[in-house]
C-alpha cells in the first residue's frame, strides 16, 4: 500500500512515524517532506499548493491513499480534484473546509447551531466596521476572514489600535484577500485546548484532549506562533467536561453539518477556550494541528489506517480509540527571531548521538550535503514520553539540552505545573 502525506511539519513527521507502526506497512511518500521525514518516506518535491503537481504525482506512482498535513491545500480544494480523479484521500473537501478557510462562516454557523461562542460581528465595510466597534468593550479580537498564514488574529488593548487594525486589514489589505471581510469578537479568558476529532460525517470521534502553548515566550509572554510546545493528555479537560464538550458543541456539530449537506470527512479540530465551567469554540481547523499531533498520535494505540478506514467507510461509531497510559511532552525548538523575521540554513548539531527516549520530529528542516539544517520559523519538535507529566517533560528537555544550532530558542517552561 502506498501513502501520500501532504506537507513538510512535525505534525507530518508525526504521521509517518505513526503509519511506520501499522500492520499494513505502507510506503510512504511525503510533498515536500523534510530531513527528518526522508528518513521514512520518499521524499518528493512538490509544493503543498500545487495542487496539479500533487494530482500529476498521485496518479503516476499509483497512490492508495492521500493523507492532507495542513489547510492551505484542502481549502484549494485538493479533496475535490482527488475524488474526482478516483483517488483516495482523507480530508474535507472545499466546501467542508470553510470551517478553517472563513471565519465568518464559521461563526455563523456556530450561531445556528447554538455551539457556545463568543459574540461576534462580521463586516466587509469598513465604515460599519468602525461604527460596530462601538458594540464591544477592550481588548477586542479582530480577525481577518481567511487564511493568513497563522497571523490574522489581532488582539486589540484598546480603541486606537482597533482602528488602526481595521484600516491595515481593511484597507492596506496587509493580508490581501484575506482581510476583505472582518469578524469582530468578544475577548474570552481562560485557558485553550486543543480536542482534534475524527470525523465521518455521521459521528464525531474525539481524540484525547491536548495542550498547546501559543506564545512564543514562557510565561505566555511575546507573539502568538503556531504553537511553542504540547502535552497530552490534557489536565484542564477532565471526563466530566468532555461529556459536556460532547454534548454541547461535537454532537450539534454533526446535526449541523448534516441539515446543512456539508460531507466532511476527516479532522475536525475544536480550539475551545476554558474558563471554570465555561466552554467556548474559538476556532475550528479542517486538519491535524501541529504540535499537538506529535504528543497525540504518540498516545495512540489504534492502527491509524484503520481508523481512517473506519472514517471512509462511515463506521466510526464502532471505533474506540484506546490510548496509552503514557504522558507525552513536545517542546519546539524555533529560529531565533520566529515568529517574525529568522534566518534559515543553519547547521543542527547533536541529532545522531542523541541519548534519550523520545523522538524528535521534525518541523522545518532539510538536508544540505550531508547536514541537516534549519529550513523555518518551528525547526524541531522534540518529544517524550513518561509515567507522569514530569519524566515526560523531564525526558523531553534532556534531549532539547543535547542539540544545538545557532540561534536555537524554545520555551523553558512546556508542560511546567506552576505555570
Ligand atoms: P484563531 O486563529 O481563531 O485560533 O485565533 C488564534 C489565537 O488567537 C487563538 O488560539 C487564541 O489564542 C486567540 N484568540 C482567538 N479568538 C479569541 C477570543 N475570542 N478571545 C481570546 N483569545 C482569542
Ligand atoms: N497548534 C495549533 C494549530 O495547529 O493550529
Amino acid at each position: 500500500m502506498k501513502v501520500l502525506i501532504i506537507g513538510s511539519g512535525g505534525r507530518e513527521h508525526a504521521i509517518a512515524h505513526k503509519l511506520s507502526m501499522s500492520h499494513k506497512s505502507p510506503e510512504i511518500f511525503a510533498a515536500p517532506g523534510n530531513a527528518g521525514l526522508s528518513k521514512l518516506a520518499t521524499c518528493v518535491p512538490i509544493a503543498v499548493d500545487d495542487i496539479d503537481g500533487l494530482l500529476a504525482f498521485a496518479l503516476k506512482t499509483q497512490i492508495d491513499l492521500t493523507l492532507v498535513g495542513p489547510e492551505l491545500p484542502l481549502v484549494l480544494g485538493v479533496v475535490d480534484r482527488f475524488e474526482a480523479a478516483g483517488l483516495r484521500i482523507f480530508g474535507p473537501n472545499a466546501k467542508a473546509a470553510q470551517f478553517e478557510g472563513s471565519k465568518a462562516f464559521t461563526k455563523d454557523f456556530l450561531n445556528r447551531y447554538h455551539i457556545p461562542t463568543a459574540k461576534s460581528a462580521t463586516y466587509t465595510s469598513i465604515n460599519e466596521a468602525l461604527e460596530g466597534l462601538k458594540a464591544f468593550d477592550y481588548p477586542l479580537v479582530i480577525k481577518a476572514d481567511g487564511l493568513a498564514a497563522g497571523k490574522g488574529v489581532i488582539i486589540a488593548e484598546t480603541e486606537t489600535e482597533a482602528i488602526k487594525t481595521l484600516h491595515d486589514l481593511m484597507e492596506a489589505h496587509v493580508f490581501g484577500a484575506a482581510g476583505s471581510k472582518v469578524v469582530l469578537e468578544a475577548f474570552l479568558k481562560g485557558i485553550e485546548a486543543s480536542v482534534l476529532c475524527f470525523v465521518d460525517g455521521v459521528t464525531i470521534l474525539p481524540m484525547s484532549p491536548a495542550q498547546d502553548y501559543k506564545k512564543a515566550y514562557d510565561g505566555d509572554l511575546g507573539l502568538n506562533t503556531g504553537g511553542m510546545g504540547t502535552y497530552s493528555p490534557s489536565r484542564v479537560i477532565d471526563e466530566v467536561l468532555m461529556d459536556k464538550i460532547q454534548e454541547t458543541i461535537l454532537n450539534p456539530f454533526i446535526v449541523g453539518i448534516q441539515k446543512e449537506a456539508i460531507d466532511f470527512k476527516g479532522i475536525l479540530f475544536v480550539g475551545l477556550m476554558i474558563d471554570g465551567e465555561d466552554v467556548n469554540v474559538i476556532e475550528y481547523n479542517v486538519r491535524l494541528g501541529d504540535p499537538e499531533t506529535e504528543v497525540t498520535l504518540i498516545r495512540m494505540e489504534n492502527d491509524l489506517l484503520d481508523v481512517i478506514d473506519a472514517v471512509f467507510n462511515q463506521t466510526l461509531d464502532s471505533v474506540k480509540l484506546t490510548w496509552s497510559r503514557s504522558h507525552a511532552v513536545c517542546v519546539i525548538m524555533a529560529s531565533g527571531g520566529y515568529p517574525e523575521s529568522y534566518e534559515k540554513g543553519k547547521t543542527i548539531h547533536g541529532l545522531d548521538q542523541l541519548s534519550g527516549d523520545g523522538w524528535v520530529y521534525h518541523c522545518g528542516t532539510r538536508l544540505k550535503e550531508s547536514d541537516v539544517v534549519t529550513d523555518g520559523g518551528r525547526v524541531l519538535g522534540v518529544t517524550a514520553t513518561g509515567e507522569d507529566l514530569a519524566s515526560a517533560r523531564a525526558a523531553a528537555y534532556h534531549m532539547v539540552s543535547q542539540i544545538t544550532f545557532e540561534g536555537a530558542m524554545f520555551r523553558t517552561d512546556i508542560a511546567k505545573m506552576d505555570v
